[in-house]
C-alpha cells in the first residue's frame, strides 16, 4: 500500500506540531501547514483564497487534521469588540469549515479518508470570559456532526477532539485567571500536553477508527461530564 499523505494546520506550535510529529511516526508522509513560520506551507486557513491555493499547491491527502486555532479575547462578552468576535470565529470556525470544504473531496473520491477537527472543553462548558473561543469551537463540533452524517457511507470519518487546557504556546497569553479555573475543574489536577492529544489524535488519523464518525472525544483529565 501506497504511504499514506496527511495535512496538519497549525502545525508551527502546540497540538498540531506534535500531530506532525506522531503521524510521521505512523509512517504517514506528513505536509505541515501554518500562518507562522516554521512550517511545509504557508496558509491563512480564515482566507478562502489562501485555502484553495494550498489545496492546488498540496493535492490530495488521506488525514487532514485542522489544529490551526486563535483563543481570540478574553474579556466578558459585554466588554467585547465585533472585529475581535469576527476574528476568532473566522480562524477557527471558517478555518475549519474551508479547510474540510477544500480537501474532503479527494477523501471522497479515493474512498478513505479521516478529518480530525480540534475543539476544546470550551464548546461544551462556555468558558466565562471566553464566549467568543467557545462559541467558535462550539460551531466546530456542530459542523464535524453534520459532516461526518453526510459522509458517513464514503469511507471518510469525520471526528473531533475536545481537549481541556493543555501546556502549549496558545495558553502563553490566556488570562491566568481563566487558566487556574480551568486547573481547578480538572480531576486530575493538572494540564494536558500536545504529545496527550496527538496520541488520541492519531488514532482518530488510523484504520482502527471504523465506526465513529461526527464523534466528539473527549482528553479532559476527567473534567468532561458529556
Ligand atoms: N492549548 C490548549 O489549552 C487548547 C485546549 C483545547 C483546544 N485547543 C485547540 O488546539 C488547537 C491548537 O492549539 P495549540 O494549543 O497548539 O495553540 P498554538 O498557539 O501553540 O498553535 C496554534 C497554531 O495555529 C496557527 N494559526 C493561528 N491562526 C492561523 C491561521 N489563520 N491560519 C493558519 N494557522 C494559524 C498559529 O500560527 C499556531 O502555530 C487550537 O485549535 C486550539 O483552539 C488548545
Amino acid at each position: 500500500m501506497a504511504r499514506r499523505r496527511a495535512l496538519v494546520t497549525g502545525a508551527a506550535s502546540g497540538i498540531g506540531a506534535a500531530c506532525a510529529t506522531r503521524l510521521a511516526a505512523d509512517g504517514i508522509d506528513v505536509v505541515t501547514a501554518d500562518q507562522a513560520a516554521g512550517a511545509d506551507e504557508r496558509v491563512d486557513v480564515s482566507d478562502e483564497q489562501s485555502v484553495v491555493a494550498l489545496r492546488d499547491r498540496v493535492g490530495a491527502v488521506d488525514v487532514l487534521v485542522n489544529s490551526a486555532g486563535i483563543v481570540g479575547p478574553s474579556a466578558p462578552l459585554v466588554d467585547l469588540d465585533l472585529t475581535s468576535w469576527r476574528r476568532t470565529f473566522a480562524v477557527n470556525t471558517d478555518g475549519t469549515f474551508l479547510m474540510c470544504r477544500a480537501f474532503a473531496p479527494a477523501m471522497v473520491r479515493h474512498g478513505w479518508g479521516r478529518i480530525v477537527n480540534v475543539a476544546s472543553i470550551a464548546a461544551k462548558d462556555g468558558n466565562p470570559a471566553q464566549s467568543a473561543y467557545s462559541g467558535s469551537k462550539a460551531a466546530v463540533i456542530a459542523l464535524t456532526k453534520s459532516l461526518g452524517k453526510e459522509l458517513a457511507t464514503t469511507g471518510v470519518l469525520v471526528n473531533v477532539v475536545a481537549p481541556a487546557a493543555v501546556v502549549t504556546p496558545m495558553n502563553a497569553t490566556t488570562d491566568p485567571a481563566v487558566l487556574a479555573r480551568s486547573q481547578s475543574l480538572t480531576p486530575m489536577g493538572r494540564f494536558g500536553t500536545a504529545e496527550e492529544i496527538a496520541e488520541l489524535i492519531a488514532w482518530l488519523s488510523s484504520d482502527a477508527v471504523s465506526f465513529s464518525t461526527g464523534a466528539v472525544y473527549d482528553a479532559s483529565g476527567g473534567r468532561a461530564t458529556y
